[in-house]
């Protein structure tokens, strides 16, 4: 079921992350990665948490589960809302609700707590490898994606263009396609009327990502695609969802590469793919933001990141060296056809 698409297309595409218009960038960026989209893991669950006897699950408090299970140790028994508090998210959102933000009164604290307890068995924010616990970064991480794909930061006055996430809810110009892909509409059949453009806190395009977010959400996205819009629950429902997906089968998510839970082969080292930060902007953008160098868009995540890891109390000196943070010299999990030079 693979086509390609055309390369013209590719091209404006880099064209557009290159001339640094930030949200089309990453909109069009997350349409050209969505195309070879197919066939989506279902989510792994952590089993090795069911592994601890619950005797000792007790004395695993956050540090892991190192008295139960030393040899294959990766625990997710926690929850987010016990070290991230509506206060830090209201600082990591400051401007969310200001009468420049398109989305005011939308995001809330309330609506990420709850739409994370579907994910939080699967080790979302809640991830200890080895008595390494992962949550507070991965949430740090992830957030940064989200602050990203909504800000208005570059569009305001302001001094401060990180402060300006959850500015949006869905994609601005989202008239302009419907981004229903023809060739798989008789596995994900696109409503008359309807356009799957990019809506949520990490958006999704495509009437097929539309259809197997819908198949984990248990809603019917295909036929309502704007509930995402309308429920702040959902739209960050469909963000982890993403994050914890691989795009492609045999492929890691998001999550996978940042928690190290994947293991690079020999190719991933030969494509300088590690572990990390970088690794989810390869997992997420292809080589539309990685393997190009140092660009504005992957610097831009990268920034908050770092921003939202001292809000979050951890602090950016634990973010890990410049190689881990970016994807500049990475080669894409997934190489867009065509597209090499
Ligand atoms: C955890 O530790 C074991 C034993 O030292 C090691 O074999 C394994 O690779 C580690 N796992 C991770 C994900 O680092
Ligand atoms: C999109 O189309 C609808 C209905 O055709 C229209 O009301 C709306 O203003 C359009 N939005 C944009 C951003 O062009
Ligand atoms: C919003 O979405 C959540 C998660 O899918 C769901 O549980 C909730 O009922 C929805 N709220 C409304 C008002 O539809
Ligand atoms: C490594 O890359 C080579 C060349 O692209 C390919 O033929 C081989 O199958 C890859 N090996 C693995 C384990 O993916």
């Amino acid at each position: 079921m693979e086509y390609k698409r055309p390369v013209i297309l590719t091209k404006a595409l880099i064209l557009f992350v290159l001339v640094n218009c930030v949200h089309s960038a990453a909109a069009a960026a997350a349409a050209a990665r969505s195309i070879t989209n197919r066939a989506l893991n279902p989510n792994r669950p952590c089993v090795a948490c069911g592994s601890c006897p619950k005797s000792k699950a007790s004395q695993y408090d956050r540090r892991g589960c190192t008295d139960c299970n030393t040899a294959k140790t990766r625990c997710c028994d926690g929850v987010i809302n016990d070290y991230f508090q509506n206060d830090q998210f209201e600082n990591l959102f400051s401007n969310r609700d200001s009468l420049e933000a398109h989305a005011k009164g939308f995001w809330d604290y309330h609506s990420f707590i709850a739409a994370s307890a579907h994910y939080q068995p699967y080790g979302f924010g809640t991830t200890y490898i080895n008595s390494t616990f992962f949550g507070t970064k991965e949430v740090a991480a992830f957030l940064a994606h989200v602050g990203t794909r909504t800000s208005c930061g570059n569009k305001v006055a302001s001094k401060e263009p990180l402060e300006w996430g959850l500015c949006y809810n869905k994609e601005i110009n989202s008239n302009s396609t419907n981004y229903c892909d023809e060739h798989v509409k008789n596995i994900y059949p696109c409503a008359p009327g309807v356009a799957y453009y990019g809506r949520g806190a990490l958006p999704i395009y495509w009437n097929y990502n539309y259809g197997e977010a819908s198949k984990d959400l248990k809603v019917d996205l295909l036929n309502h695609p704007e509930y995402i819009e309308q429920n702040a629950t959902l739209s960050f429902q469909v963000a982890i969802w993403r994050w914890m997906t691989p795009i492609m089968e045999h492929q890691p998510s998001a999550h996978d590469v940042f928690t190290g839970y994947w293991k690079p082969t020999k190719n991933d080292s030969l494509a300088k793919r590690v572990s990390g930060f970088g690794a989810t902007i390869n997992v997420l953008y292809g080589d539309l933001v990685c393997g190009q160098g140092d660009n504005e868009f992957m610097n831009n995540i990268i920034s908050h990141y770092l921003y939202y890891l001292d809000l979050m109390g951890v602090g950016r000196e634990e973010a890990g060296p410049h190689e881990v943070l970016s994807c500049a010299e990475q080669v894409a999990f997934n190489p867009t056809p065509s597209s090499s030079p």
